[in-house]
């Protein structure tokens, strides 16, 4: 019995870790909702901007974050021929958190194969 406190001590840290990961995808839901929706859906089909439903699947959230940042630098090597996408003036964190947000959009997408860039 001696290792019980132990024990809940382990579940209590993974509990953190895991509610810290839910915090910033919650964060993230925010930031899409205040600086993208008006271009981009979740699962509405393109609008502007393609659905973050789709590049879940296509794009690893480095890569999102990367785009998100600073969408000049980018656009080619994602493959369009011209820049559409405003620079935004978020944090850094902000965009890590929309790129975490839209990486939870689909939990299955590691058994589907990725873009390479
Ligand atoms: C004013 C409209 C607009 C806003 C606001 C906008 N985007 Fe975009 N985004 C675009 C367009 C248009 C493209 C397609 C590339 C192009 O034509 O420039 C794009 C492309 C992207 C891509 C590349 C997708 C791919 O896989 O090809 C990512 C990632 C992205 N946007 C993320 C974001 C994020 C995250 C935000 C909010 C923080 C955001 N965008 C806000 C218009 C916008």
């Amino acid at each position: 019995m001696k290792q019980l406190p132990m024990l809940l001590l382990c579940i209590a840290m993974t509990n953190l870790v895991a509610n810290g990961q839910e915090n910033r995808v919650k964060e993230g839901k925010a930031v899409y909702a205040a600086n993208c929706a008006i271009c981009h859906t979740v699962n509405g089909g393109s609008a502007l901007g393609p659905d973050f439903n789709i590049v879940s699947y296509t794009r690893t959230k480095e890569q999102v974050a990367a785009y998100a940042k600073d969408p000049y630098s980018h656009y080619k090597a994602f493959g369009y021929s011209a820049n559409a996408m405003p620079t935004l003036p978020l944090e850094d964190q902000e965009f890590k958190d929309v790129a975490d947000y839209i990486d939870s959009l689909q939990p299955f997408k590691k058994w589907m194969i990725k873009k390479k860039h």
